[in-house]
Formats: structure tokens, sequence, C-alpha cells
């Protein structure tokens, strides 16, 4: 057992101040070479391959068969195409203004004879290409954090008030600022043990670009909806998920593609989702199995 937890919770408590946020650098991902690397993180044994398990399951928990829905931000489509094919009845949209991102999107959503997903080039902090309460369900995975600033992020959510149904589901997972610098490092510095040295790079700009549990909360405000909550990983708000409660387990197809996938994962990736599982469902989001 290493002292990595016990060290970035004293920083954290100890911090004086919210530590300031910094814009990614690359706010659309459109570059051949980080599409690459990006995507290849998304294949099964991948790092983000985990975390898309997770997300495919809350998403299935909360559509049903012939629902539209929007995922905001969704990059090179792995998780998309994931829950596109655990849920053949229900049919998707994925946004990303990154046309590279897109295109690998829509290559493996052919190769895995996918009818139900499509992509669209657009801004997701705008959605000017939906109409009202368009959407039955709007989800997001480690996206917003890419908007530039706060004024983006309003944007985006009065956007997700305007498409999606009054009473549509919601599930919008990201990274949460940290207080301190020192528990960022600690918290990379553990990924950098296992991971690439770009990928520990792409997390730490991901945990200093993220917005405070405090920025989503007023965020959620703006919905003007009782049923959205936001929660936290436990210890530190390194994941936030603002989201509708699920109305039930999963379908029994997508649980079963769900254990199916976890089954495959190494011992060590296993640990992983079962962390993420446990410190998310300590900050109140229930596993919807
Ligand atoms: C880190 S990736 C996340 C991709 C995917 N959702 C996942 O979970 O792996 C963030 C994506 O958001 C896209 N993006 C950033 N700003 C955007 C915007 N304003 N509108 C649409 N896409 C945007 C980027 O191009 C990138 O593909």
């Amino acid at each position: 057992m290493t002292l990595d937890l016990p060290r970035a919770v004293f920083h954290e408590m100890t911090a004086r101040q919210q530590l300031p946020r910094t814009p990614e650098t690359e706010l659309v991902m459109n570059g051949v070479q980080t599409v690459e690397d990006y995507s290849s993180c998304g294949e099964e044994g991948g790092a983000l391959f985990g975390p898309y398990l997770y997300n495919a399951l809350q998403v299935s928990a909360r559509v049903a068969p012939g629902n539209q829905v929007i995922d905001l931000g969704c990059g090179s489509g792995r998780l998309l195409n994931l829950i596109a094919s655990w849920n053949p009845e229900v049919s998707f949209v994925g946004t990303d203004l990154a046309p590279v991102m897109l295109e690998t999107a829509r290559r493996q959503a052919e190769l895995l004879g996918l009818r139900n997903v499509t992509y669209l080039e657009a801004d997701f902090s705008r959605l000017d290409d939906f109409g009202l309460h368009e959407a039955d369900a709007i989800m997001s995975s480690m996206a917003l954090h890419h908007l530039p600033d706060r004024v983006s992020l309003s944007r985006c959510f009065s956007s997700i008030v305007r498409v999606l149904k009054p009473s549509g589901q919601l599930y919008l997972m990201d990274f949460g600022r940290l207080r301190s610098r020192q528990a960022v490092e600690i918290f990379v510095g553990k990924v950098a043990r296992t991971e690439t040295p770009a990928l520990s790079q792409d997390y730490r700009a991901s945990l200093y670009a993220a917005f405070t549990p405090d920025d989503f909360d007023q965020e959620i405000l703006r919905l003007g909806r009782m049923d959205v909550a936001l929660h936290r990983s436990v210890i530190a708000p390194l994941l936030m998920v603002a989201c509708t409660p699920a109305p039930g387990p999963a379908g029994q197809r997508a649980v079963n593609a769900f254990l199916r996938a976890q089954r495959q994962l190494s011992a060590h990736r296993r640990a992983e989702l079962a962390q993420m599982r446990l410190f998310l469902r300590l900050g109140g989001l229930g596993f919807p199995l």
C-alpha cells in the first residue's frame, strides 16, 4: 500500500486556496498523432477502457428503445460506439469539432456494422444543429474541461436546457479540479507508473483544465431541475458526474456485455474499474447492475 492517498488528502485539506484553472492547449483534438494516441487508450486493455465500461453501463441505464441521444465531445467514438452496440434500438449522435476524431469514429462504427450511430461536426457548447427538446438524453465523457472558459460552460448548459426534453436523462462525466498542485502531481505520478509519458501529460493537462465542483453545481442550478445531482469521487473530486438518477438497472443485453468485457480485463484494469465504482458510489452514485 502506498501513501499516495493520505498524502493527497493532506495537501487537499491544507491548500490555502483553489488551484487556478489552466485551459487545455489543444481545445479541439485534431492532430493525426493525437487522435491515434488517444483512440488507442480506449481500446480493450487501454487505460480508458475501464472508465468507458463504467460510463457505458451508466448511460445504458438511462436510455430506452426509440430514444435519440446526443454525446457532447465524442472524440474518436470508442465510447459511443460501445454504447451503441449495447443498445441497438437507441439512436445516437456524436458531436465533436475535430474532423479527424469524427472520421476515426465513423470508420470504427462502420467496421462494427453499427446502424444506430451518426457523427456530426458541431460545437457542443452551442448545439446549433439541434432543435428544441429534440433529445431524450444527453451524455458526455471527459470533454467539458476542453471548453475554453466558464462562459462557454454556461453556454453549454443553456444549450442542454434548450435541446434536452424537459424530463430527459442527463449523464455528464468529467474530471474535477483539485485544490492543490501537490495533489495533482501525486495522482499524475500514480498514472505515470503504468502509462506512457504522453498519457500522463494528457492527464495532468486535464486535471489543470478541469472545472470545480462549485462550477458544476452552479450550472446544474441553470438546468432548473431538482432531479439532477452532482456526484464527486470521495477523498478528492478527481471525477465528477452530473446526472439524473437511473430509473432502474441497465437492460440485460448491456449488463451481459459489461460483465463479459469486465471479465476480460487484466487484474490491474479490473482493480482500477472497481476503484472508480467504489469512489463514485461513496460519492452517492450507484452502479446500475
Ligand atoms: C478528451 S476528448 C473526450 C472524448 C470522448 N468523449 C471520451 O470519453 O474519450 C474531448 C473531445 O472534445 C472535443 N471538443 C473540444 N471542444 C469542443 C467543442 N466546443 N465542441 C465539440 N467538441 C469539442 C475534442 O476535439 C475532443 O475530441
